[in-house]
C-alpha cells in the first residue's frame, strides 16, 4: 500500500489521485500506487477512471532522484503498458506541469482532458535524456504533423493545453476544473472499446513528405545541440516511429535512453539542475525573512545600470533612475526604450507594454529622490574612489532599513560597505551584461550583510527571474576571478607557438560559446590593458600579455578598432586571422628566445580548463563560493559554458581529480610552473575520490 496515490470514487467513476508534493514526480512508490489503484478500481467494477495529480500539478515527470541508483520495479515503461492495456477507459486530466513521464502516463491513459494553461512537455532532453516510457514512439503517434512531435521532443520545449490540443495531443481542453471536465468527459466513453484508443495500437508509416521533415530536421537539430548527444538521438527514435513497428520503436528507444542515462552528459545536466536550484537557496547558516521591496533605486543609466533597471521594471517594480546630467539620463532612457521597441517586431511586448514600463520609471540627477527607495543598486563607473563617493551620500540620504547593493565586479564589497554607517544594509549585486538578458546575478555577502539583506537579494533574484549564486567577498568574486587563470594559459599557449584560432577553435569545439580571443577583442583589447597598468603585476605575469600590449599600442583594439587577434570585415563582423597580429606574435616570440611547438587541442583543452577548476577549488577552499555546483552554475549562466559538461568543476570530476592532480603537479613542477598554484583543496578531493562534495559538502 502506498498513501501517494488514491481513489476518490464519483459514482462509478474513480478519480485516482497522485499526491506526491512539490512536483508528483513518478517515485517508485507512485509508479506502484498507479498500478495498485488501477487494478483496485477495475476490481471494484469502475466504469471509468481519471487520473489526476494533486496541488494542481499532473506529473512533472520521472524521480530524477533515481536516475543512475538500481532500477526498481515496476518501471515507467511498464505501467505505461499496463495504463493502456486496461479495458476501464482511462482519462487524464492533465494540469500545471505535465512534463516527460508525465506526459508519457498520460499518453498511456486513453484520452486526455488539459487545462487549457497546463504546461505539457518532454523536457528529457535537457537532462541529457530522451522520453524513456514511450514518448518518443506514442507523441508522434498522437500528434498530427510528424514536424510538430519532432519539435517537441528534440527542443524540450513545453506548450499549453489550448496548443496541446491543436496538435492533436490531447482530446480536449478545459477553461474550469479540470479534475470535473475530465469525470464528465468520462463519462461519456463508459461502455466504450478501448482497441483503437491505444496509441499502442496505431500505425505510422515513413512517407516520402516524412521522409523530407526529417532531411530537413536533422542538421538543423544537430546545429541546435552544440554537442549536446541527447536531441540527435531522441530524433533518431521519432524516426523509428514512422519506420518500425511500435513495439520494436520501443525496444530502440529503451536501448538508448539507457545508453544516455549512463552518459557523462546526462550526468552532467543532472547535476547542473539540482546545482542551479540549490544555489538559489539561502545559505544553512541564514535566518529570518526577506525585506519588502517596493523601489527601487538605479544609480547609472549606461549599459549595466540602464539593463538592471530594465530587469526590474520588467517585473513590475517603479524604478528611480539617478544619473550626473539631464543628458545622460535622456541618452540612457533612449537606449531602454529602443531596446524594448525591438521586441514589438518579434512580438515579444507591445507598444502598449512598452508605453506601460517607460512610465515606470522616475528620473533624476538629485541623490535625494532616491530616499523612498527600498533597495538602491549602483552600477557607477568601477574605481573605488567613486563607488566609495556614493555609497557615502547614500548612507545619508537612503531611508533607514533601505538595502544598499552595488553592482561592482571586482572590488571589495567590505571596503565599500565601510563608507557606510550601516554595512549590515550593504551587499553585492554583481549582474553580467546585458543585464536585462544574462541571467546570472552573483550576490555578494560582505562581512556585515545581515541575514535578511541577503535573502531579500535572494527573493529579488526570483522576482526578476535571475539565477542566483551567493558569493563571498574576494577580487572578482567566483566568475571573474576564474577567468583570470583561464585567459593565462591561452596567452600563454600563443606564446608557445598556438594561434588565437587554434585555441577559439579548440575551446568552440569543447563547447564554449565563445573562444578566449574572440571574446577579449569584443570587449576590447584596451581594457585589460589599462586594468594591468593599473595593477602591481610580476614580470612573469606581465609577459604573458605582451602580444595582447602590442596589439593595443599598434591600434588593434579588437573589434571596435577593426582589428584585435582578428581582422573583422567592417560590414559582416566576420573574423579572419589578423596578418599584423601574427606578425607581432612572431615578433614577440623571437624577442623571448621562444622555440614554437606544436600545441595539440587536447593540451589546449587541459591547460585552460585545468586552470579553471583549479582556481575554481582555491575559490571554493577559501569559502568565496560554497559549493562546485555553485561555481558551475556561474560558468553556465554567465559565461557561455557548455551546460552538458555540467560546469568547470564538474569537468573535473569528469576527467578524474586525480588526472587533473597530476597534471597540475607536472605543470607546478615544469617549465612554466611559476603559473601553476595547484589548490589544497583540489589535491585533498583527488586524494580521497569523491569529488569536490566529498571535501566540501
Ligand atoms: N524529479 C525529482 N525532483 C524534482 C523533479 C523531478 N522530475 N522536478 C522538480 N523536482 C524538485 C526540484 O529539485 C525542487 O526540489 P527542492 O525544493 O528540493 O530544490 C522541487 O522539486 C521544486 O522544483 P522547482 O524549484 O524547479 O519548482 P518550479 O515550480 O520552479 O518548477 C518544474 C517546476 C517546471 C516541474 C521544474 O522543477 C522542472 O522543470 N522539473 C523537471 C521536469 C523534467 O525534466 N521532467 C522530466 C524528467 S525525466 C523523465 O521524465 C524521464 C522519462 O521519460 C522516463
Amino acid at each position: 500500500m502506498t498513501d501517494s496515490v488514491s481513489i476518490e470514487w464519483r459514482d462509478k467513476i474513480a478519480v485516482i489521485w497522485i499526491d506526491n508534493p512539490p512536483v508528483n514526480a513518478l517515485s517508485h512508490h507512485v509508479r506502484v500506487g498507479i498500478v495498485e489503484r488501477v487494478k483496485e478500481a477495475v476490481d471494484a467494477g469502475a466504469e471509468a477512471a481519471v487520473l489526476a495529480g494533486r496541488g494542481g500539478t499532473f506529473i512533472a515527470g520521472a524521480d530524477i532522484r533515481e536516475f543512475g541508483k538500481p532500477p526498481m520495479e515496476p518501471m515507467l515503461p511498464e505501467v505505461c503498458d499496463i495504463l493502456e492495456a486496461t479495458d476501464m477507459p482511462l482519462v487524464a486530466a492533465i494540469e500545471g506541469n505535465t512534463l516527460g513521464g508525465g506526459l508519457e502516463t498520460a499518453l498511456g491513459c486513453h484520452f486526455q482532458v488539459a487545462d487549457a494553461k497546463a504546461k505539457i512537455g518532454l523536457p528529457e532532453v535537457l537532462l541529457g535524456l530522451l522520453p524513456g516510457a514511450g514518448g518518443t514512439q506514442r507523441a508522434p503517434r498522437a500528434i498530427d504533423d510528424p514536424a510538430e512531435a519532432l519539435a517537441m521532443i528534440t527542443s524540450g520545449k513545453p506548450v499549453s493545453g489550448t496548443k496541446a490540443f491543436e496538435i492533436g495531443l490531447v482530446d480536449a481542453v478545459s477553461q474550469g476544473n479540470t479534475v470535473d471536465d475530465a469525470v464528465e468527459f468520462a463519462k461519456g466513453v463508459v461502455g466504450q472499446d478501448m482497441t483503437d484508443r491505444r496509441l499502442c495500437n496505431q500505425t505510422r508509416e515513413m512517407t516520402p513528405e516524412i521522409v523530407a521533415v526529417f532531411d530537413e530536421a536533422m542538421p538543423k537539430i544537430i546545429k541546435q545541440a552544440k554537442g549536446a548527444i541527447a536531441p540527435v538521438k531522441a530524433a533518431e527514435c521519432v524516426k523509428a516511429a514512422f519506420e518500425l513497428p511500435f513495439r520494436e520503436g520501443l525496444a530502440k528507444e529503451r536501448e538508448t535512453f539507457i545508453e544516455l542515462v549512463q552518459s557523462d552528459q546526462s550526468a552532467a545536466l543532472r547535476h547542473i539542475f539540482f546545482a542551479e536550484r540549490a544555489a538559489a537557496k539561502a545559505p544553512k547558516d541564514v535566518k529570518g525573512e526577506p525585506r519588502t521591496i517596493k523601489k527601487v533605486g538605479v544609480i547609472g543609466a549606461g549599459t549595466m545600470g540602464g539593463g538592471i533597471s530594465m530587469t526590474y521594471i520588467e517585473a513590475g517594480f517603479p524604478v528611480t533612475l539617478l544619473e550626473m546630467s539631464d543628458e545622460a539620463l535622456d541618452r540612457g532612457l533612449t537606449t531602454i526604450r529602443k531596446n524594448w521597441e525591438r521586441g514589438i517586431r518579434s512580438g515579444r511586448v507591445t507598444a502598449e507594454q512598452v508605453e506601460e514600463r517607460m512610465a515606470l520609471y522616475t528620473r533624476t540627477t538629485d541623490f535625494a529622490d532616491l530616499a523612498d527607495c527600498d533597495l538602491i543598486i549602483e552600477a557607477v563607473f568601477e574605481t573605488m574612489d567613486i563607488k566609495k563617493e556614493v555609497f557615502g551620500k547614500l548612507d545619508k540620504i537612503a531611508k533607514p532599513g533601505a538595502i544598499l547593493a552595488t553592482n561592482t565586479s571586482y572590488l571589495d564589497v567590505d571596503a565599500i560597505a565601510a563608507q557606510t554607517s550601516r554595512p549590515q544594509d550593504v551587499l553585492g549585486m554583481h549582474y553580467f551584461s546585458p543585464a536585462n538578458i544574462m541571467k546570472l546575478l552573483e550576490i555578494v555577502r560582505a562581512e556585515k550583510t545581515a541575514d535578511d539583506v541577503l535573502l531579500t537579494a535572494l527573493d529579488m533574484a526570483k522576482k526578476t527571474r535571475k539565477q542566483p549564486v551567493v558569493a563571498g567577498v574576494g577580487h572578482g568574486f567566483i566568475g571573474n576571478r576564474m577567468l583570470t587563470p583561464y585567459i593565462r594559459q591561452a596567452n600563454l599557449l600563443v606564446l608557445e607557438g598556438a594561434t588565437p584560432e587554434q585555441v577559439d577553435k579548440a575551446l568552440t569545439d569543447f563547447g564554449w560559446a565563445m573562444g578566449v580571443f574572440a571574446v577579449s577583442d569584443l570587449a576590447g583589447l584596451d581594457i585589460g590593458y589599462k586594468s594591468r597598468a593599473d595593477q602591481d603585476l610580476s614580470d612573469d605575469e606581465r609577459r604573458v600579455y605582451t602580444i595582447a600590449d602590442r596589439l593595443v599600442e599598434a591600434g588593434h583594439l579588437g573589434q571596435k578598432s577593426g582589428s584585435g587577434f582578428y581582422s573583422y570585415d567592417p560590414e559582416t563582423r566576420a573574423r579572419t586571422p589578423n596578418p599584423e597580429a601574427l606578425r607581432i606574435m612572431e615578433e614577440v616570440r623571437r624577442e623571448m628566445g621562444i622555440n614554437t611547438r606544436t600545441i595539440t587541442d587536447e593540451e589546449i583543452i587541459e591547460r585552460t580548463q585545468f586552470a579553471l577548476a583549479n582556481e575554481g577549488a582555491h575559490v571554493l577552499g577559501e569559502g568565496v563560493a560554497q559549493s562546485a555546483g555553485d561555481i558551475d552554475v556561474v560558468y553556465n549562466y554567465g559565461y557561455g559554458y557548455p551546460r552538458w559538461r555540467g560546469g568547470p568543476m564538474k569537468y573535473a570530476e569528469t576527467v578524474g581529480l586525480d588526472k587533473v592532480a597530476a597534471k597540475l603537479t607536472e605543470w607546478a613542477d615544469g617549465a612554466g610552473g611559476v603559473h601553476w598554484n595547484p589548490s589544497d583543496l583540489l589535491m585533498e578531493a583527488a586524494e580521497q575520490g569523491d569529488g569536490f562534495d566529498g571535501v566540501k559538502a
